[in-house]
């Protein structure tokens, strides 16, 4: 099975998660950032910029090119909750694709606040955004303990 991780990170966490399962899969990796860099303040980026885009439901443009998604099996989507749900860029990504028939997505997600309702709303918002995919849940916070057991048990490794 030929697997892409990709991931959105703004301060680190998801990065460094999305870094782990590459080592223990030998998958490749894509970082989805968005064009414009969001404000290095969290208050600036949180209550202004992503507060704006989720609220306007604005797409922003993804910084480099995007990869070949034809050539994988299935994708490790892995970002942050921002604002209860993916951020923007992260729905942008899956939409810039005109099908995703026959693939498996899996959601990785993190937060500060450990309710399971973020990977329900993520979920709904990755299956509205990557037509035709199957969209699941993969692991969310403290699931992550669980990770070497959870690749094993889906055949990453
Ligand atoms: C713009 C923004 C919005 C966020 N919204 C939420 C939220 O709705 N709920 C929550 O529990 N954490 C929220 N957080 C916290 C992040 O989900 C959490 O710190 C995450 O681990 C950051 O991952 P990263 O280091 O990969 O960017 C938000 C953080 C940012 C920057």
């Amino acid at each position: 099975m030929k697997t892409l991780v990709a991931y959105f990170s703004w301060s680190g966490n998801t990065e460094k998660i999305a870094k782990q399962i590459v080592a223990k899969t030998g998958a490749d990796m894509f970082r989805i950032e968005r064009k414009v860099p969001y404000n290095e303040d969290y208050n600036t980026c949180a209550y202004r910029e992503a507060k704006e885009e989720i609220e306007k439901k604005i797409r922003p443009e993804i910084k480099t090119p995007l990869p070949d998604v034809e050539k994988y099996d299935s994708l490790i989507l892995a970002f942050p909750i921002w604002w209860y749900t993916s951020p923007l860029p992260v729905w942008r990504f899956l939409e810039s694709y005109p099908d995703w028939k026959g693939k498996k997505i899996y959601l990785f997600a993190n937060s500060y606040t450990d309710d399971h309702n973020y990977m329900t709303t993520s979920l709904k918002d990755a299956k509205a955004s990557a037509r035709n995919a199957d969209v699941v849940a993969g692991l969310f916070n403290k699931e992550i303990e669980g990770l070497d057991e959870w690749l094993t048990q889906n055949n990453f490794r």
